[in-house]
């Protein structure tokens, strides 16, 4: 933001740049509309890239023919796309998907307590959400999908909440919104918890390391999980029976478990975040990334092959 609002002088010199300034904090300030709830764009993408890169032969195909042609099979360019339709009318039931209110300071996620919409309709979480369009994927395989669901819709969503269900602050306290109402600066700017977590982190990350370059980035995480600090735990992260509900209830959990460690612990609301907090965190970022990707890729794996390895699911 800083560089655009630095700008704000130009509006002195010809209309058309003043014009594009307007345009510019025209987008800011929508950008800025707080409360949105969501990994940032990098990292879904790069959660989405990461499980690209994963899949096997049946699933890669499959991925192909569900998107959208135009991109060619990047199943990356759509892993936003349930974040960018959710405030539409006709998505609006979509909107609570994205996360799961835990109680406060419990520190645990029980998918019978926690897994509702703030109305208390049972299921509408995102643990939830991950369940239901995984059933509705394989049906797409074994030829028996049901004609009121869209299977590209369902890749989407699925490919969308598997980054969510992996950033700690999704999996929050209910009175704080998962840290959007405490409000904070990150460095010198203002920001919230739930923003820190979703996208400081990253960015800073990003602009210190990486050149702002998101490739370097996504190649230094691959590098960590197939040759590299996490290459002897993917085969844990990886690791689910037939009961996919189980699974997804680990994945919510270490999400809760580590937002009380390192998410809300110590933080007060109107403090500054910087350097340590950046430091000590951003190595749990990256990691969550990862076993973002690598799981997604797991789930696909196994909705989409044809032996039968798949889970064993409600239909
Ligand atoms: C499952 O998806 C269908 C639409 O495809 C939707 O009507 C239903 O509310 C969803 N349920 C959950 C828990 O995501
Ligand atoms: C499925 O959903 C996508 C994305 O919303 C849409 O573009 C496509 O037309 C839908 N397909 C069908 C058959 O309704
Ligand atoms: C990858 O591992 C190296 C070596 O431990 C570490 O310095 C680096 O920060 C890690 N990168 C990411 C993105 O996790
Ligand atoms: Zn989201």
């Amino acid at each position: 933001m800083g560089s655009i609002l630095d700008d704000g002088y130009r509006c002195s010199r010809p209309r058309l740049i003043c014009f594009r300034y307007v345009m510019l904090l025209g987008f800011a300030s929508i950008n800025l509309v707080p409360k949105a709830r969501g990994w940032s764009k990098e990292g879904h993408i790069m959660t989405c890239r990461i499980a690209q890169g994963l899949l096997e032969a049946e699933a890669a195909e499959a991925v192909k023919n569900l998107l959208p042609h135009n991109v060619e099979g990047d199943l990356s360019a759509f892993c936003i796309w349930a974040d960018q339709i959710r405030h539409w009318y006709r998505y609006r039931w979509t909107s609570p998907l994205h996360f799961i209110d835990t109680p406060d300071d419990a520190c645990s996620f029980v998918y019978s307590r926690d897994c509702h919409d703030p109305h208390g309709l049972k299921n509408m979480c995102v643990a939830g959400a991950i369940q239901n369009f995984t059933s509705q994927l394989s049906h797409y395989t074994q030829g028996t999908a049901d004609r009121r669901y869209n299977m590209t819709e369902a890749l989407l969503f699925l490919s969308h909440f598997m980054g969510d269900i992996h950033q700690p602050m999704h999996v929050g306290f209910t009175s704080d919104e998962g840290g959007n109402t405490i409000e904070l600066r990150w460095f010198r700017h203002k920001s919230n918890l739930h923003h820190v977590w979703d996208r400081e982190i990253i960015l800073t990350a990003l602009a210190d390391y990486y050149d702002k370059d998101m490739d370097l980035l996504l190649q230094d995480i691959e590098g960590n999980f197939t040759d590299g600090i996490w290459s002897d735990d993917v085969s844990s992260w990886k690791h689910c029976n037939d009961d996919l509900q189980s699974c997804i209830n680990k994945y919510a959990a270490e999400s809760i478990n580590i937002a009380c460690k390192w998410g809300y612990k110590g933080v007060e609301a109107g403090e500054t975040l910087s350097d340590d907090y950046f430091d000590s965190r951003m190595p749990i970022v990256m990691k969550r990334i990862a076993q973002g990707g690598v799981r997604l890729a797991m789930i696909l794996n196994r909705v989409f092959s044809d032996t039968q390895q798949g889970f064993a699911l409600p239909t």
